[in-house]
């Protein structure tokens, strides 16, 4: 894809697309300003090139205008890492907006309203985008974690705006999620999260043709236990995707890659808070209890594996169940306390929520130390480096949930493919 080079941006109608889907509480307050923060490395270069941004986003998935999916509440943290006055549109196509955008100043940055108030957005209305694109010389996009989606502001805008580049932040994304995965410092290990294996197949599948080392967790490994025969209590499995665990289990082998399962699970008599716990080997979960997360020994060998590696990707949540889901009704605090402090007796709470997620961003951080790539791909193993605050010391923590996996697994990117051809 053109990048953004030594071009003349002096004066010039930069129309930005990022990604500023950021969480909101109700108040309206910004509860992880990680994308925007990601966003202000390409809006800075622009704006000290002398260009005038005209920025625009979607937020949430509003059906029509929604004040609560308004991107207003962006404007102040985005004034002051910016460190201009950001100058807000009601709408983000129109005459105010073409006022505005015409008022804008060399180094100005004006905020459209949420580009999905419009259906046409999500249609990728031609006619709507190149209403978008009328108000701009050429347009960047720096949006990543909606580049699987085409849309009029990530794909049907480049058909009318030239030169059409990737921000700095979309480069990143690209250089580590695509390249360092295509051409990895071996050896090469993946470790993949999820509860489903329905969901991590075409993942799986796409990075068995590349890693020397898969590591599985999350609720998918009970699928993969009882495709091998073993028995699994009450876990979590997906019947009709026994046959294809078996398979991956075959491809795996026939490919000399390192399949790694974990070798004990905590598991609980009840799906309660107040369930009974305890860790037993992978071939021995009793009758009637379910599994609900990697052991502590199984910590260790994947500790173990880590260690070798060169390239390291991380991708998806190693615990079965959404804590919150599983510990409604029981104070959080207290839990942790209780098994951090005796660490007697692993709940698992504790594990889900904090041992194995911690330990590994903490091993990841320590690599990246050394000099080995670590790749953080999307959800929930970001919010797990993010909680550890190591994620700073990763080599890449992607911002796209739904267009990192889409990478991994090969799929091609609208919102780059656009980029390509313009
Ligand atoms: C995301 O949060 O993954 C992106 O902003 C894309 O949002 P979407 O899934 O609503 O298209």
């Amino acid at each position: 894809v053109g990048t953004l080079g030594e071009a003349d941006l002096k004066g010039k109608k930069v129309f930005v697309r990022a990604d500023l889907n950021v969480p909101l509480d109700d108040a309206q307050k910004i509860t992880d300003d990680t994308r925007i923060r990601a966003s202000v490395p390409t809006i800075k270069f622009l704006l000290e090139k002398g260009a005038k941004v005209i920025l625009a986003s979607h937020l949430g998935r509003p059906k029509g205008v929604t004040p609560k999916f308004s991107l207003k509440p962006l404007v102040p943290r985005l004034s002051e890492l910016l460190g201009i006055d950001v100058v807000m549109a009601n709408d983000c196509i129109g005459e105010e907006v073409e006022k505005l955008a015409a008022a804008l100043p060399d180094g100005g940055v004006l905020l459209l309203e949420n580009v999905r108030f419009y259906k046409e957005e999500e249609k990728n209305d031609p006619e709507f985008a190149k209403k978008l694109a009328s108000v701009a010389d050429l347009y960047v996009n720096d949006a990543f974690g909606t580049a699987h989606r085409a849309h009029a502001s990530t794909e049907g805008v480049t058909k009318f705006l030239r030169p059409s580049v990737a921000g700095f932040l979309m480069q990143k994304e690209l250089d580590y999620l695509v390249g360092a995965v295509a051409n990895p410092k071996k050896p090469f290990a993946a470790i993949v999260g999820g509860s489903k294996v329905s969901s991590k197949i075409g993942v799986i599948e796409s990075l068995l043709a590349k890693v020397d080392i898969l590591i599985l967790g999350g609720g998918m490994i009970f699928t993969f236990y009882k495709a091998q025969g073993l028995a699994v209590g009450k876990s979590l499995v997906e019947e009709d995707k026994l046959e294809l665990a078996t398979s991956l289990i075959e491809t795996a082998k026939a490919k000399g890659v390192k399949l790694l399962l974990p070798i004990d699970v905590v598991v609980a008599d009840k799906f309660a808070a107040d369930a009974e716990s305890k860790v037993v080997p992978a071939s021995a979960i009793p009758d009637g209890w379910m599994g609900l997360d990697v052991g502590p020994d199984a910590i260790k060998t994947f500790s173990e594996a880590l260690d070798t590696c060169k390239t390291i990707i991380w991708n998806g949540p190693m615990g079965v169940f959404e804590f919150e889901k599983f510990a409604a009704g029981t104070d959080v605090s207290t839990n942790l306390m209780l098994c951090h402090v005796s660490s007697l007796r692993f709940c698992h709470c504790c594990l889900v929520q904090f041992v194995f997620p911690q330990a590994i961003a903490k091993q990841l951080a320590e690599l990246t130390a050394k000099g080995v790539t670590t790749i953080i791909g999307g959800g929930d193993s970001v919010a797990a480096v993010e909680k550890a605050g190591l994620a700073d010391k990763m080599s890449h923590i992607s911002t796209g949930g739904g267009a990192s996996l889409e990478l991994l697994e090969g799929k091609p990117l609208p919102g780059v493919l656009a980029l390509d051809e313009a």
